[in-house]
């Protein structure tokens, strides 16, 4: 399958990895460049740009396939020194970045004299625009289905996606909520050139995260999300727990009043905990609704080619037999 995303990233299949705090080591992001996707390290969780350089190379050692990294811009307890993470990417002869959060645009000029090319994620029409505006090679439009932080305007992909084709110059990826070859047709569908998964990567084998992680993601179900932090403007969906729990009764109390100390213990330090060690109720971790899509941990080749496999199928027998009035069975694929 040849669409535009595949060809700025000089990937085999339109599919990426998104960023993903401990998990988006050399591991997955090698797995995934393996199997034909866009593979993904998430640059913040090497704590230093040094750190970053080695878990590049590392990556360049089980694969000689494109990866890219993710630079996250969020409000943080400190600001990360990105002018040298961007030069350890740079340096490590990265040709994609996917951006998120804020605006990328004061790091820009830097990316682009790399050669670089720049997918940011993004939850709004209008923050897409503003990527294309400033000279963004690509948009991840990111619904509010999403694991992760869905933005403020709850917008779902059924309307979030065609509404960027109507709008958008650049091509743009489908993520949130997706998880298999119907999200993918669906995507191409609505005016997509490819699709992000963040979820369901996690719950591959080569997903370098505790086994309970894997576990709790095939027992959950869609249902099993909640939102957190709304009341200071940096909601995030995360997988429901005892901890999460005890934060959504702390925010409830302290209503727009809540501050981020209010709630530090639920949500500083608590990746490494559960994607390490597999404390699961450790505190709040992200988590798409996709969850309830998720019932087995294949490789991520396995994964790949069923989405590809199966997504041709859809289209030329499902799809089309529509169109030839061959009235196709219940069943999707
Ligand atoms: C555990 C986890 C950690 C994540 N960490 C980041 C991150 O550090 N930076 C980022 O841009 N996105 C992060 N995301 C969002 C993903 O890159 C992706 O946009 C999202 O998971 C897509 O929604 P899905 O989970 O429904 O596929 C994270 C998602 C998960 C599930």
């Amino acid at each position: 399958m040849k669409t535009a995303i595949t060809e700025l990233f000089n990937i085999k299949h339109p599919i990426i990895q998104g960023g993903m705090h401990y998990v988006g080591f050399a591991e997955l992001a090698a797995a995934v460049a393996n199997a034909g996707g866009l593979g993904i390290i998430t640059g913040l969780t090497q704590r230093t740009p040094e750190l970053l350089a080695k878990e590049i190379a590392k990556c360049h050692d089980m694969t000689d396939k494109p990866f890219g990294v993710n630079l996250t811009f969020l409000p943080a307890f400190t600001t990360p020194p990105y002018p040298e993470y961007i030069a350890a990417i740079k340096e490590g002869g990265i040709k994609a970045v996917e951006t998120a959060g804020r605006s990328p645009e004061q790091y820009m000029p830097a990316l682009k004299a790399a050669g670089i090319k720049v997918i940011h994620k993004c939850t709004s029409v209008r923050h897409s625009l503003k990527a294309e505006q400033i000279g963004c090679d690509a948009v991840s439009v990111d619904g509010f289905e999403c694991g992760g932080h869905p933005g403020e305007d709850d917008i779902p992909n059924m309307i979030l996606l065609p509404r960027a084709a109507d709008e958008l110059k650049i091509p743009f990826v489908a993520s949130g909520g997706m998880a298999d070859a119907r999200s993918l047709v669906a995507a191409l569908a609505m005016g997509a050139q490819g699709m992000n998964m963040g979820t369901r990567f996690m719950a591959t084998k080569e997903a370098p995260i505790h086994d309970n992680v894997k576990k709790a993601l095939v027992a959950a179900s869609e249902l099993d999300t909640r939102l957190i932090m709304r009341a200071i403007r940096n909601t995030e969906r995360v997988l429901k727990n005892p901890a999460v729990d005890h934060l959504l009764e702390i925010e409830r109390e302290k209503g727009a009043k809540l501050k981020i100390d209010d709630i530090h213990d639920q949500v500083a330090g608590v990746y490494p905990k559960v994607m390490i060690d597999g404390q699961m109720d450790a505190g709040a971790w992200s988590c798409g609704m996709v969850a309830g899509l998720i019932h087995d941990i294949p490789t991520v080749k396995e994964l790949i080619d069923r989405i590809m496999t199966e997504a041709e199928q859809l289209i030329r027998s499902r799809l089309t037999g529509f169109l030839d009035g061959d009235a196709p069975s219940k069943k999707a694929a």
